[in-house]
């Protein structure tokens, strides 16, 4: 059967009947909202990498969790800038921690709302590297130990699940050992599985004050053309234990986003990052584009990829469109 049989355009005539086929739909259910705690009190200040986001301290945090969870958000990701930094990132494990004291008062004032932890030393580290040193290379064994630490010492303080984000071998099975031994069983991983060295986290490392002060992160993350070895990664880590998988960036690598859908059982997480927020930001200031619709078509490719959820500095801004739309 052909034209003038068949005629696409019939469904796609009104509002209504293109709802009513729609195949892939952003539901503020699949959305984690990363956020910046900073020591000090009554602190937003809006970082000038990413217009819209903004360091927070952790009372200010608590209030924004709670305003986002009210919104319909289930989760946040939390990144902490440190009041001091040194060689092994000690702050990042310490009780008194950035990231610790943040998740005790945002589980008091939201206990419903999911807290996830990024775990990775380059915001503790006076060197600004993922993990310890040994000459100017990333010690990968020495690493695991203080990454176990960090995970137990979220979990201590309440974290629901952890995400490893620094790309060392063996990670994923070495937080899983620790949080097992200190009666954390029932914390999930979520696993930065599949994480590539990419020019996309430009903006971030102004928001997470976390440059490497010297080389790059070429030896640990992902060379960004390999497709077969981010299997391998999401592979190794499920097997390590994994309760969720992760592939990041999303925008440029949505082709490795659905070769993961199609190889694993586990949900799929998707990090939108920094540099794709920033770049449909300051592309919708000047006028070029769109922002909004930009935005849900962005998010929406990474659906229809295949992610099951989505890291993204826009999940507000979606919460506060659908409830202004009536849609949540
Ligand atoms: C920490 C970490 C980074 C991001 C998430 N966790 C930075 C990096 O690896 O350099 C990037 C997030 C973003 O750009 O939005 N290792």
């Amino acid at each position: 059967m052909q034209f003038p049989i068949v005629r696409k355009r019939r469904l796609r005539r009104t509002e209504t009947l293109r709802r009513m086929v729609r195949e892939t739909k952003v539901s503020l259910d699949d959305l984690i909202a990363p956020l910046f705690v900073v020591p000090g009190k009554g602190l937003r200040n809006e970082i000038g990498s990413m217009p819209g986001q903004f360091q927070m301290s952790v009372d200010e945090t608590a209030k924004e969790c709670a305003g986002l969870f009210e919104l319909g958000i289930p989760a946040v990701i939390l990144f902490g800038i440190p009041e001091s930094k040194d060689e092994t990132g000690t702050e990042g494990i310490a009780d008194s921690g950035i990231v610790q004291q943040a998740i005790r008062a945002i589980k008091k004032e939201v206990p419903g709302l999911c807290v996830i932890t990024d775990v990775c030393l380059c915001e503790y580290t006076s060197h600004g590297h993922c993990g310890i040193l040994r000459g100017k290379e990333v010690d990968n064994d020495a690493t695991l130990e203080q990454l176990a630490r960090m995970s137990v010492s979220h979990c201590a303080a309440g974290a629901d699940m952890v995400a490893p984000s620094d790309m060392m071998d063996g990670r994923v099975a070495a937080i899983r050992a620790a949080l097992d031994e200190n009666n954390f069983e029932q914390v999930p991983i979520m696993s930065y599985a599949a994480k590539y060295a990419s020019a996309f986290y430009g903006p971030f490392r102004e928001a997470a004050e976390s440059a490497p002060k010297f080389g790059d992160r070429r030896a640990y993350q992902m060379d960004p053309p390999n497709l077969l070895e981010a299997l391998h990664e999401i592979e190794l880590d499920e097997a390590e234990g994994a309760d969720i998988i992760m592939v990041k960036p999303a925008l440029a690598y949505l082709d490795v986003i659905r070769a993961a859908r199609e190889r694993s059982l586990l949900p799929l997480a998707a990090y939108s990052v920094s540099g794709e927020y920033s770049m449909i930001m300051n592309a919708a200031s000047q006028g070029l584009i769109d922002g909004d619709r930009v935005m849900m078509e962005t998010l929406t490719s990474i659906k229809r990829a295949g992610a099951d959820l989505v890291l993204t500095y826009f999940a507000r801004r979606v919460a506060e469109n659908y409830r202004q739309e009536g849609r949540a």
